[in-house]
């Protein structure tokens, strides 16, 4: 494998942790914090970062309440809506959203979602998922995400936490980082995905950048380890990268069982333990619970780190502004009964209502079914076979276009392939209150002009699929690919797909259909990529939509454009290949370990994920990334570029902070502060903070990690929420003109690609995403395009000087509708400096 320059695959020591409470934005929030901490009692304060044990209380997280001081707060997933409850938006998925490449509808759809957990009583949204990028086309999680390039997460990250936060529902950037795969994913013995500090910087931390410049609440660090250390006590990774470099001003929560130490983790960041239990799942060890207060009493955790913990999470609270009268939950994860224990996992009382079955769909269900229709990608149209001219005769073939039992995959968290698919499994699922079935609103569609549908969607009954097929004036064909996250398996998927094949047989489904119909029409529903070589260049199948997962409006949506209500406008998040091998040896699943029960993945790929890895070792794709065609067509101008500064190679130095964290009084308390309060009555298997009276504790000396008393130089990268605020600043505007050339009104996904200069002596990939603009157009209209380009978007990981560098002596830059298919292009050098 070749590598680019710096594959250094360390995690050095970044100690102590960086104090929430620097940036000016976030003034008043930790001013208000302060006032609260300051008013708490150790046993109080340790009560905020720890969750009370899985299924103890309504949420899949719950903190420990701080009677008549601060509330527990509920953690619910997930990315396209709220898990485990009644009367919900099931919406389209991450990946379904990133094809849209609308921000606007991105942002209503984070918008909506939080709308949704918000009045259901969730205080925290576990999501957006930006990791899983997308390194692993078979990777089981990479559909909860946007696509499989850091830009385009980055953006789409951007404006869903936009949205969330709009609602003052926090919003959780996870997960942090370098969670690629599924096998291996979890404990001890998890994963390490060994990344060197350029794509670290490039790839995997670029939408967690975006993130925190959008003011993400919080953040998850995921179970794997990054450079083998786990990425939850990783000091590195939490006080390096994401606090002191980008600046982040919220809190860091663990993973559902991901914290793999106590005290180390602390002192590595993370802030918050969830869903509280210890290594071991649904056991009460937890690693923080008393062993907190005893950490901070005997000083292994400095009492000014607990501060900063609970501080963190109080701030963020009130910079959402859920200090003034937040709705508390009104359902349980664990039950759909009305009444029930409160504290699920005690098994015993209190008794009381559970589930209020509160409505919070709204008119929610237009949203997700515009988003399930631009989302839908148009890879093929021969003969313009799409839109239907209104049919007679339409044969509609494969167990994906139904429901059955009247829900897609009726599994535990979806964990099947069974009927229709609609979203992947795992935590990031909801139930569907409404599926709209493909079968269903097709037959709804063709009965209101008098067309007949007949329906074969048995995917083994290949003879009774073929003579139905060869009547029919056109057929649609439904295949499908799902996968999931790793505690769930179906079949030979255990999370992770094992291929890239359609499932269910449905390969010999399409070519049965296309050998009998001449005008046969492929919807695909998946998860990710699916090889289609089988049968993608045969004459009958005419056109292709790759629906992805559209979530419970899927039938609506493919109506909306297989009839041309809707004209296409979605582009693909990631490459399709013509194998899985084209995507080169650094893309696949590590199966079997290869180091025993310390399984390695080297990142050796480094910046050659995806379309990078296509473009430099010149291997044609099938469908590229960002290909998508429309019922209409556009021409592009040749490009301007215009410096809007001096066009300089370095950022400006880091600045100071804007403000200064709180100060608290450190002095440790005597142990009998920590006792249970008089009046205390356990719930059972609930996790508390207190030591039982009679325990004695000894204050250290304790021996620090490695560079705790001597702190690492700031980043020069850093300075503000997001890095550097000078990495930001527009430096290049690109203009050109739109025009609709086509027959009828659509939109087009310009977008913008910048390509290195071919003597700057660093390794860079042929192009990468740097920009896209959603514009819709009347039949004949033409519009002016302006992008501009930030200095952190014209820049390369400068490994040496620890900071982003633009090339010299300039970057290229080129327009197109996809990644290739440029059509305007332009160089720019720098200015002297
Ligand atoms: C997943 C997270 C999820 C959490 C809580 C974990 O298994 O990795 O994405 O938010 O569970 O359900």
């Amino acid at each position: 494998m070749r590598r680019q320059d710096g594959a250094a695959t360390t995690s050095p020591p970044w100690y102590p942790a960086p104090k929430g409470g620097t940036a000016k934005s976030w003034e008043e929030a930790y001013r208000k914090a302060a006032e609260l901490v300051g008013g708490l009692s150790l046993v109080e304060k340790a009560l905020t970062p720890i969750g009370t044990g899985w299924a103890m209380g309504p949420c899949v997280g719950n903190t420990g309440p701080v009677p008549g001081k601060f509330p527990s707060l509920c953690l619910q997933d997930g990315p396209l809506g709220v898990r485990f409850a009644d009367l919900i938006t099931a919406f389209p998925a991450g990946i379904t959203a990133g094809s849209t490449w609308n921000r606007d509808l991105i942002r209503r759809r984070g918008a909506a979602m939080a709308a949704e957990q918000k009045a259901k009583g969730v205080n925290v949204l576990l999501g957006p998922s930006m990791g899983a990028l997308g390194k692993f086309p078979a990777g089981g999680r990479n559909w909860e995400g946007f696509g499989s390039d850091p830009y385009l997460q980055g953006v789409a990250s951007y404006e869903a936490i936009t949205g969330i936060q709009s609602q003052g529902v926090i919003a959780t950037a996870k997960h942090w980082v370098a969670n690629e795969q599924e096998h291996f994913r979890q404990g001890v013995d998890a994963i390490s995905s060994n990344i060197d500090d350029r794509t670290m910087h490039e790839i995997y931390m670029w939408p967690f950048a975006d993130s925190v410049k959008a003011e993400v609440g919080s953040v998850m660090c995921s179970y794997n380890k990054v450079n083998n250390s786990a990425a939850c006590q990783n000091a590195y990774l939490q006080n390096g990268l994401l606090k002191d470099e980008l600046g982040f001003q919220g809190f860091i929560m663990s993973d559902w069982g991901a914290q793999m130490s106590g005290v180390a983790s602390v002192l590595a960041g993370m802030d918050m333990t969830m869903p509280g239990d210890g290594i071991d799942w649904d056991q009460r060890n937890s690693l923080l619970g008393p062993e907190l207060t005893k950490a901070v009493l005997n000083s292994s955790v400095p009492m000014d780190r607990l501060d900063d913990m609970v501080t963190r999470i109080v701030a963020t609270w009130y910079k959402l502004g859920q200090d003034s009268g937040y709705p508390e939950p009104n359902f349980s994860s664990w039950s759909k009964d009305d009444t029930g224990f409160i504290y699920w996992g005690s098994g015993e009382a209190p008794i009381g209502v559970i589930n209020q079955h509160i409505d919070v769909r709204a008119d929610h269900a237009s949203l997700a079914r515009e988003i399930a229709a631009e989302g839908t990608v148009l890879l093929k149209n021969d003969r313009n076979t799409l839109p239907l001219q209104q049919p007679m005769k339409i044969g509609v073939y494969g167990e994906d276009a139904i429901l059955i039992d009247g829900n897609p995959n009726l599994c535990p968290d979806r964990g099947c392939n069974r009927g229709t698919l609609m979203m992947g499994w795992g935590s990031g699922t909801v139930d569907i209150n409404d599926p709209k079935e493909p079968l269903a609103e097709i037959r709804a569609k063709a009965a209101t002009y008098g067309g007949v549908v007949e329906a074969v969607t048995d995917n083994n009954d290949i003879a009774a699929i073929s003579s139905s097929a060869k009547k029919q004036d056109v057929c649609i064909v439904f295949i499908n690919a799902a996968a999931g996250e790793g505690y769930l398996s179906w079949e030979n998927v255990y999370g992770d797909r094992p291929n890239l094949d359609a499932q269910k047989n449905g390969d010999n489904v399409v070519i049965a259909v296309a050998n009998n119909c001449d005008n046969t029409i492929v919807v695909v529903h998946s998860v990710g990529p699916v090889v289609m070589e089988k049968w993608v260049t045969k004459r009958q199948v005419r056109s292709i939509l790759w629906a992805n997962l559209p979530g419970q409006e899927s039938g609506s949506s493919l109506v909306d454009i297989l009839w041309g209500d809707v004209n296409p406008s979605g582009k693909l998040p990631y490459t399709i290949g013509r194998s899985l091998e084209d995507y080169g040896p650094g893309a696949q699943i590590l199966y079997e370990s290869n180091n025993g029960n310390r399984p390695q993945q080297d990142f050796e790929d480094g910046l050659f994920i995806d379309y990078r890895y296509f473009d430099r070792e010149k291997i044609q794709p099938r469908y590229e990334f960002g290909f998508g065609l429309s019922y209409t067509t556009f021409s592009y101008s040749p490009i301007t570029i215009t410096k809007l500064r001096p066009f300089t190679s370095h950022p400006s130095p880091r600045p100071p902070p804007e403000s200064t964290p709180p100060e608290y009084n450190s002095t440790i308390p005597p142990v009998d502060s920590t006792h249970p309060p008089g009046s205390f009555t356990p719930i059972n298997r609930l996790i508390y903070p207190y030591l039982p009276a009679g325990s004695s504790i000894t204050p250290g000396p304790y021996p620090y990690p490695d560079g705790y008393t001597t702190p690492p130089p700031l980043s020069p990268a850093g300075g503000a929420q997001g890095g550097n605020p000078s990495l930001w600043d527009p430096l290049l505007r690109v203009s050109f003109t739109l025009t609709n050339t086509g027959p009828v009104a659509g939109a087009e996904v310009a977008q913008l690609y910048v390509v290195p200069p071919t003597d700057s002596g660093v390794v860079m990939p042929v192009r990468q995403l740097r920009g896209f603009e959603k514009v819709f157009l009347q039949p004949g209209e033409s519009r002016v395009v302006e992008m501009e380009l930030t200095r952190r978007e014209v820049s390369f990981w400068d490994i040496e000087g620890q900071s982003w560098r633009v090339p010299v002596p300039g970057v290229g830059v080129t327009v197109g509708e996809s990644s290739r298919k440029g059509h305007g292009r332009g160089f720019v050098y720098l200015d002297r400096e």
